[in-house]
């Protein structure tokens, strides 16, 4: 079967032996992925250690073929969503086939075991799926473009979020870095769960205009680069949802942080590199929250899933772009050109 073989520095198409069923394992028809904005840094290494070589590809929505004697949650014919993420509890979790350690992100002789063991990821035809790592859609067999679902982890990663700070119904919410994929997600599952108000912020204004003609709901803010400025552009909120890429300062952040109303929650779970210089009087005063979130669980997929299957949540607000697995190169430039409320789904 084709695959893309992630190695130290580059990724290639390459013909491989079909994975072969072990124990724990679901044997996956995969139907689209989602390639990241970010993936050619991924590759590059610029974002963690990648168990080269490997199939590279963290989650898609795939048509199960077979299962081990051993699993009992899917079956043959099932729809399912990879989320990647496989958890041993103590804080020792990993992304098959990606990077990014749970815990403490060092890792542990562990994780270097289930990475050994749970190593090839989804970019392929078809995967070797660790059980926990699936959840069952059901009633997606009949979803007219199942390449649109390869959206969906997105979505669960920003439900997750938001659910962290508990229920967004009739709440002032901000997503900053709304422009990106994981912020364009974020706005559409809090609008979707009935959120008083999204305060969409970031700095590209296409992307801005964007969100604005989703729904009256939908306030935006350009990023100033001035905290206080950006502060009261931002508020006040109820919740703030940093999803933020690899941004080198935590301006944007802290302008979130103080843009809370009192008892407000926010949230982490984008990519920004830098400490957050938290006031400890002013967290405790403001009876403030700080929360992180990373990707999700299987009651926040069924969750976003019930969304989309209900038409709560309508994904043709996203731009579907596909890809085959034929020129990776092409492909990762597409993807990297490709964010805001939209995508590239790998279609094998
Ligand atoms: N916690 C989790 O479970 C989880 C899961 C998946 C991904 N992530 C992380 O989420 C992050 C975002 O992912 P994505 O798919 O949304 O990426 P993306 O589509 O590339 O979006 C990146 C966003 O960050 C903004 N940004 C980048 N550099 C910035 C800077 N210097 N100042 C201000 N804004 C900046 C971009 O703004 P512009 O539009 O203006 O360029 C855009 O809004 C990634 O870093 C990823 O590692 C976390």
């Amino acid at each position: 079967m084709q695959a893309w073989i992630a190695t130290a520095q580059d990724v290639r198409r390459a013909e491989v032996p079909e994975p072969t069923l072990k124990g724990g394992g679901v044997l996956v028809e995969v139907l689209a992925a989602h390639l990241p904005a970010y993936t050619r840094a991924v590759v590059r290494g610029n974002r963690g250690g990648l168990p080269v070589p490997l199939v590279l590809g963290p989650s898609c929505v795939g048509r199960v073929l077979d299962v081990a004697p051993d699993v009992f949650h899917v079956e043959p014919g099932d729809l399912v969503l990879n989320t990647a993420l496989l958890d041993a509890g103590g804080g020792d979790e990993i992304l098959v086939g990606w990077v990014g350690l749970g815990g403490s992100g060092a890792g542990s002789a562990r994780t270097d075991r289930m990475r050994s063991v749970w190593r090839d990821g989804v970019f392929a035809e078809k995967a070797l799926c660790a059980k926990e790592t699936l959840v069952k859609l059901p009633g997606a067999e009949t979803y007219p473009e199942p390449a649109r679902l390869a959206f969906l982890p997105w979505l669960c990663v920003a439900a997750t979020g938001l659910h962290a700070a508990g229920a967004v119904a009739g709440r002032d919410v901000a997503v900053i870095g709304a422009t990106g994929q994981l912020g364009g997600a974020a706005v559409l599952t809090a609008l979707a769960e009935g959120a008083a108000t999204v305060t969409a912020v970031g700095r590209n204004e296409d992307a801005l205009g964007r969100l604005a003609k989703l729904d009256p709901r939908v306030r935006t803010h350009r990023l100033t680069g001035d905290r206080a400025t950006d502060a009261a552009g931002i508020g006040p909120v109820d919740v703030a949802v940093d999803t933020l890429g690899a941004a080198p300062s935590a301006e944007a952040t802290m302008a979130a942080y103080d843009s809370l109303r009192v008892r407000g929650t926010l949230v982490l779970v984008g990519g920004v590199r830098e400490e957050l210089p938290v006031p400890y009087g002013d967290l405790m005063h403001r009876r403030l929250t700080l929360r992180g979130s990373w990707m999700s669980d299987e009651r926040t997929v069924t969750t976003a899933w019930h969304l989309v299957r209900s038409g709560v949540l309508d994904l043709s607000a996203i731009e579907l772009l596909t890809a085959g697995l034929d020129d990776p190169a092409a492909a990762l430039d597409l993807a990297e050109r490709t964010t805001g409320l939209g995508f590239v789904a790998l279609v094998p």
